[in-house]
């Protein structure tokens, strides 16, 4: 500081140079270069050409991807070669979407691409030409630029200088046990199969492999629930609301897990009922219930989808706790009808109709039961609009490009995930219910595995009667 004050008089005439640089008319040395064009390295700067790409010690990075995962992929391309016999398929990994400026949105594998080849790295292609006795498979990369190369400090998206060491091609290969191509070699076939509905088909029926993925992630997702309980009362008592139970268990995903595996919704009173509520923006208030939907998604991309209700506070309000025991009903109901050869729906409907008799009990249907239950009538639906639940996998609604019989109105099999998530949303500007009741939102949400006896509930360390919520509500409290 004190050098750039100077006496008057002692200005130096105004463009100076020293060897140190330019002294301007202020007495502030401004380097030799200054108001010159700084130079493209790439282009302008032989002396840095030849020295950039010298004196790197060489760096093998292993594919990230175990041997495990790199089978069950080879079985879904042979799943998927015996599904489309005689078509080139192409599948893609996919590039980050832009955000802003030349900044990107974290980049997510796409879904399929990742079923079939357990590779997550962007701008991948994976090509499967049809021949006599099924598919030759050929994984296409953009290379990591590598020192030696332009692109090696050039490239933000490829170079090794900007983007740490990545694996090569080599790895790639070794690990998925697939010949693996730089990506400018790929040309692209002209027919195409559209396979996003077979996919779809074919990623429903998980194997043990993908079983074991989707327990990690519930395990992951019911420590992130015990993390969320734990910092409650501090989020109260310091005013930080939804946005800290937000952040709590999106680190919590980020850690023990890729992160999380859809927008964490924590809604607390008034925003409970508001099934999306992303927005994670408001107040957490003593006695209001606090609706937690939540899911890790797994390193492997598989993802849990959790919901739980809990109080703010020592236990439920009466009219809360009306509300939950009406959602558990359901919750069981549905839960119950979860076993092979079972249609779908069975297990909507069964807790629509627990739902809808509870309304009628509280004299909150204009119709009967019977009137309400039947496809033109839905007036419960005023206060559940979503689904009972969907498949889980690799997305949190899993298999959506399926059409109705291969979903909907197919038998449950072994070896399917699916959610089941009654709930009750009574918004706080509704005049259709009571004013004890505005303003309450319960979800109960269960990831929930299809077995040959019946089902598996995959998050059932976590307790769903009201009690039990409390109960372990406040053994996690701090
Ligand atoms: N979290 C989204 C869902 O429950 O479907
Ligand atoms: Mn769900
Ligand atoms: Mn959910």
């Amino acid at each position: 500081m004190s050098d750039t004050i100077r006496q008057a008089g002692a200005i130096p005439s105004a463009g100076a140079v020293s060897p140190a640089g330019v002294v301007s008319p202020a007495g502030v040395t401004r380097p030799a270069w200054a108001g010159t064009k700084p130079p493209r390295l790439a282009d302008d700067s032989p002396g840095f050409r030849a020295l950039i790409g010298q004196g790197w010690a060489d760096q093998h990075v292993p594919a990230p991807v175990d041997s495990a995962a790199a089978r069950a992929a080879a079985d879904h391309r042979a799943r998927l070669s015996a599904a489309l016999p005689g078509r080139t398929i192409v599948l893609t990994a996919g590039v980050a979407k832009n955000r802003n400026g030349d900044a990107d949105h974290a980049f997510r594998a796409d879904s399929d691409f990742v079923w079939a080849t357990s590779c997550q790295a962007e701008g991948a292609v994976l090509v499967m030409r049809p021949h006599a006795g099924g598919h030759d498979a050929v994984l296409y990369l953009p290379p990591p630029a590598r020192p030696g190369e332009r692109d090696f400090y050039a490239s933000a998206a490829y170079g090794e200088l900007w983007v740490g060491p990545s694996a090569g091609l080599d790895a790639w290969a070794e690990a998925l046990d697939l010949p693996v191509r730089p990506l400018d070699s790929l040309v692209m076939p002209s027919e195409v199969a559209d396979a996003g509905e077979v996919l779809s088909d074919l990623r429903m029926i998980k194997d043990e492999w993908e079983i074991g993925q989707l327990r990690a992630a519930v395990d992951a997702t019911v420590g992130g629930f015990e993390a969320v309980a734990g910092e409650v009362a501090y989020a109260v008592s310091r005013g930080l609301g939804e946005r800290w139970l937000q952040g709590t268990f999106d680190r919590h995903a980020r850690t023990f897990g890729n992160g999380p595996g859809y927008s964490t919704i924590v809604g607390s009173g008034p925003h409970a009922p508001i099934l999306h509520w992303v927005r994670c923006d408001g107040p957490v208030l003593p006695g209001e219930a606090l609706l937690l939907d939540m899911g890790v998604e797994a390193r492997s991309l598989y993802t849990a989808d959790v919901t739980r209700t809990i109080p703010v506070g020592t236990g439920f309000s009466a009219a809360q706790r009306q509300v939950h025991d009406l959602v558990e009903a359901a919750h069981r109901a549905g839960m119950a009808q979860v076993r092979p050869g079972g249609q779908y729906s069975d297990f909507h409907f069964a807790s629509m109709e627990v739902l809808a008799r509870g309304l009628a009990d509280w004299g909150l249907l204009p119709v009967s039961v019977d009137e309400a239950l039947a496809p033109e009538g839905q007036q419960h639906r005023r206060y559940i609009v979503c689904g009972v639940g969907h498949h889980l996998g690799l997305d949190v609604h899993d298999c959506g490009k399926s059409e109705y019989d291969k979903y909907h109105g197919a038998a449950l099999e072994a070896g399917m995930v699916l959610t089941v998530e009654p709930g009750l949303y009574f918004h706080a500007h509704d005049e259709t219910v009571p004013p004890e009741l505005r303003g309450i939102g319960v979800r109960l949400e269960d990831d929930l595995l299809v077995t040959p006896a019946g089902n598996e509930v995959l998050s059932g360390a976590l307790p769903i009667d009201a009690e039990g919520i409390e109960q372990w509500a406040s053994r996690f409290a701090k």
